[in-house]
């Protein structure tokens, strides 16, 4: 089957069956290997991409399922604010050890703080306990995550001067 996907604000094509899942299609169809493969069940969150805004398993969604969605993967994080907070937080904190975890870590950051601007512990560790780090930079994480929430609000209060 052909498929015009929308990735990275790009129309991409790819001839794949309709049951690959999202994952394989961006790594190996799309060259977008940022996105990495940890378990294939969901349950470790290293796959992490947009889908119309939202986290996203790549690994369990067939291609099928996609249709005309905004896919953002890690290579297109830095678009947008929450993106480019979180990374320069990541960066600051230095919250990569292996790093193997970590382009999942930071889509389901940036997610979550386009839905919630201000989390606390309690919002962080319940978003964020899906996806797992071997290296338990966890507390790095949630650390780098309230940084890049303080960044996007002081951006806010600029913008609105
Ligand atoms: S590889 Fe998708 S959740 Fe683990
Ligand atoms: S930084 Fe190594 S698995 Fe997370």
């Amino acid at each position: 089957m052909r498929y015009s996907l929308h990735v990275n604000g790009k129309v991409m094509p790819a001839d794949v069956d309709a049951d690959t899942p999202l994952l394989w299609v961006l790594r190996d169809t799309l060259a977008l290997t940022g996105t990495k493969f940890g378990c294939g069940a969901a349950l470790c969150g290293a796959c992490t991409v947009h889908v119309d805004g939202l986290a996203k398993r790549a690994c369990v969604m067939p291609v099928s399922l996609v249709g005309g969605s905004q896919v953002r993967t890690i290579e297109g994080l830095g678009a947008t604010a929450a993106g480019r907070a979180v990374q320069q937080a990541w960066l600051d904190l230095q919250v990569v050890q292996c790093g193997y975890c970590q382009s999942g870590q930071l889509m389901q950051a940036a997610a979550l703080l386009e839905a919630n601007p201000d989390p606390g512990d309690d919002d962080i560790d319940k978003i964020m306990s899906g996806n797992i780090c071997r290296c338990g930079t966890y507390h790095r994480i949630r650390a780098a995550i309230k940084q890049a929430a303080r960044a996007l609000a002081q951006t806010d209060k600029r913008g609105a001067a």
